[in-house]
């Protein structure tokens, strides 16, 4: 029993995981519903295992107890017995099947390949320390950091590294899959409605591992065409942000794409005024941009974004220009 303040404990770290929007708890798709259906059957007979041999152990304990008056004599032993031996041989058999054949069949369905599909979207991923480059190939448009998908249809991934080993995951809709340089996994997620998802890369990558987030916002299939058309027409650039622009394009654009489904070396910037965050981790506003602009390796140690020296008044018309790109 006093085990029962340390199930409790356990208990409540796991209610730590119940965040909607990163729990793999809550799906929020079909194939994060059928993973938790896995995690529950397995669940489920552990826990059956753990009671009956629990419960057999008790009762042994009880009924063959020393009871007063017992003598001290040796029992009978008994040496070998096929009918035990068949029994707890027949016995994990079968509930390795019922966990094996679902298992199975669902990691096969997840693992499907959608890409020719005309009814999916077809996503291809490349993961960079420590960012997210997401192409729409059919599409015509690049992007990073954000994710945007239409609600209800199978997003078909194509996912790759360009550097090390990463790994892409958004606990709401799915497991997670391994990005590696020189492969291609694939594998497809769905989400239900309208909503925004974390995701985090999921295996040790370097110094800014744990910093390697991003977002998926899952929009009406509607609201999705319109922001296909959007990061197809390029950004009105006000007067104001003509400063701005310049010194973008003399110390940034090296790295950075400003258009429909230019890559680089850094993330296309296309639409970045309308992204969640500021280099995945900051909130989205001009103080994040400071910071990040000035020197980016106090935000995220390790990434290739390098110290520009740029001057006070030259960060603040980059960040006029960079919230002009809606
Ligand atoms: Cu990328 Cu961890």
């Amino acid at each position: 029993w006093r085990f029962i303040p340390l199930f409790g404990l356990m208990m409540l770290l796991l209610t730590g995981c119940g965040d909607g929007t990163i729990s793999a708890f809550k799906p929020r798709g079909p194939v994060a519903r059928d993973q938790l259906f896995l995690m529950k059957l397995s669940f489920g007979i552990m826990i059956l295992v753990v009671a009956v041999v629990f419960i057999i152990y008790l009762y042994v304990l009880v009924r063959f107890r020393k009871k007063k008056g017992d003598k001290d004599i040796i029992p009978k032993q008994v040496e070998g017995s096929h009918v035990l031996e068949i029994v707890w041989t027949v016995i994990p058999i079968i509930l390795l099947l019922i966990l094996a054949v679902p298992t199975v069949q669902y990691t096969f369905k997840a693992l499907e390949d959608h890409r020719n599909d005309k009814d999916a979207i077809h996503v291809k991923v490349t993961a960079h320390a420590f960012w997210w480059q997401f192409q729409y190939p059919d599409l015509g448009i690049a992007t990073a950091q954000d994710l945007v998908i239409p609600t209800g249809k199978k997003i078909a991934f194509e996912i790759t590294s360009a550097d090390v080993t990463h790994s892409f995951w958004v606990p709401s809709l799915g497991g997670k899959m391994n990005a590696n340089v020189g492969l291609t996994n694939v594998y497809y997620l769905q989400a239900d409605d309208v909503e925004t998802f974390k995701g985090k890369c999921a295996v040790l990558c370097g110094a800014s591992h744990s910093l390697m987030d991003f977002k998926v916002k899952s929009m009406d299939p509607a609201d999705f065409d319109k922001w296909v058309a959007k990061m197809k027409t390029p950004a009105v650039i006000p007067a104001d942000a003509q400063r701005g622009e310049q010194i973008f394009k003399d110390n940034c654009m090296a790295c950075h794409a400003v258009n429909a489904q230019g890559l680089g070396a850094g993330p296309n910037l296309n639409g970045f005024a309308s992204r969640e965050l500021v280099a995945g981790i900051l909130p989205h506003n001009d103080e994040s941009l400071k910071t990040w602009i000035h020197d980016p390796q106090s935000v995220k140690p390790g990434n290739s974004m390098p110290k520009l020296g740029l001057k006070d008044d030259q960060i603040n018309d980059v960040i006029k220009y960079l919230n002009s790109l809606k």
